[in-house]
């Protein structure tokens, strides 16, 4: 199952780092290669030499190598690898990872991967239950973040509970089930996102508070499941997530044009913030301040994307979901909007100031089918990323 993958070994500090060394000799005997990666904590638990002896590879230890650097960039090393492994994981990388620090070469890695990562957590069980790590714990899994372990007993340092390092061949048996083909593998799922800009002349344009982080979280998490993914984009406020298809666009008209030349999908997700109007009259240069009065903009509607794809006669997506920004009467307006487009499903939210929603990182949805509709908890982006995402894995199957 493991030969010829390739994985990145972080080995952070901590009591259990002895186990590294087992896993280390188990992954090699599966026909695994491994590069392993240790912490300057991890060094005081284990030594380089046996790390590296038992990899048979270069062991990586410091950001600022410059040998190492001149072999192999932080970058590549970061993707060269099928998946990344973090065992053990203590509190403190946790928590890097959570807050996305790049102070030292494994945290630098984490960052910089576009590849899955496998956490296997180890550490004091107060550690392990204090509301810091807790909350690490729940943001690690909105970014696709996977996890093995830890297990229940009795720890090194007297006490007892959740905190021990998950055995070697536990660990194994997650990394099988990581590089398995995720379920959307060989599925093609296209969405659109963020706000698109509308030009009133080459300096000034109309658009919204759209961020972007819905359909964004969409992308990833569809991506960690497989998914083969096409990100149409307006200007977004939040990067494109790594290991998609990028297409980047301004104006609507634009996102019309990406969306109709993106490669046939098995479904679409609309989640962009689609400038209803453009300015038919937009200045070719700079519009000057007039003495005479203001400037008169005409306006002429933008093509539907989500209608026009929703109407499709040939090459149909065979789920097309829209999102439904609404202010006031939520659910009838996105009821009456799911049919007057002809989408799937529509997920309605409620945009007034008050909800905090747009441009928010949580977001409160209710999914609206054509035989029922389920209100979701208020949870953040990502949460409802990948709740929509397992849900395209039960329609798609
Ligand atoms: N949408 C689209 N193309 C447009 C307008 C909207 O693809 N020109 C999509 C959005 O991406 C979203 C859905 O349609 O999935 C609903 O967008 P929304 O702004 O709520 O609806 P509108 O059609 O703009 O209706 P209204 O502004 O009247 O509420």
């Amino acid at each position: 199952m493991l030969a010829d993958k390739h994985i990145l070994l972080i080995i952070g500090g901590g009591i259990a780092a002895f186990k590294a060394l087992d896993l280390i000799r188990r992954l090699r005997e599966r026909g695994a290669k491994v590069t392993p990666v240790l912490t300057k904590a991890g060094s005081e638990f284990v030594t380089p030499l046996s790390v590296s002896a038992l990899a048979g590879e270069k062991l990586y230890q410091d950001l600022f190598d410059l040998t190492s650097e001149a072999e192999m960039g932080h970058i590549e090393l970061s993707r060269a690898a099928d998946l990344i492994v973090v065992a053990p994981a203590t509190a403190d990388l946790l928590a890097k990872m959570t807050a996305g620090l790049a102070n030292d070469l494994a945290s630098t890695l984490l960052l910089a991967t576009d590849k899955r990562v496998l956490v296997a957590p180890s550490m004091n069980v107060r550690m392990w239950d204090h509301a810091a790590t807790q909350r690490n714990l729940a943001q690690l899994a909105d970014d696709c973040i996977l996890f093995v372990g830890p297990g229940e007993g009795d720890m090194a340092c007297g006490e007892y509970g959740p905190g021990r390092l998950a055995e070697p061949l536990e660990i194994i048996a997650a990394i099988d089930a990581a590089l398995a083909d995720g379920p959307l593998k060989g599925k093609h799922v296209l969405i659109t996102s963020g706000p698109t800009h509308e030009p009133i002349d080459p300096v000034r344009y109309i658009a919204n508070r759209s961020s972007g982080a819905q359909g964004t979280a969409i992308a990833r998490a569809l991506a960690a499941l497989g998914a083969d993914v096409t990100f149409v984009t307006g200007p977004a406020d939040v990067p494109p997530p790594m290991g998609v298809r990028v297409i980047k666009v301004h104006t609507a008209a634009e996102m019309l044009n990406a969306v109709q030349d993106a490669p046939a999908a098995d479904a679409a997700i609309f989640a962009a913030a689609v400038a209803d109007w453009y300015v038919a009259n937009a200045g070719e240069s700079k519009i000057k301040k007039d003495v005479n009065g203001f400037p008169t903009l005409e306006f002429a509607e933008n093509s539907d994307i989500l209608a026009t794809v929703s109407k499709m006669t040939s090459g149909r997506p065979k789920l097309v979901i829209g999102f439904a920004a609404e202010t006031d009467n939520v659910i009838a307006n996105a009821t009456a909007k799911r049919k007057r487009k002809g989408c799937d499903w529509i997920l309605a939210n409620d945009v007034s100031p008050s909800t905090g929603i747009m441009g928010g990182s949580q977001n409160d949805v209710t999914l609206i089918m054509e035989n029922g509709s389920e209100d979701w908890p208020r949870m953040s982006k990502d949460a409802v990323a990948v709740k929509l995402a397992a849900k395209l894995v039960e329609a798609l199957a």
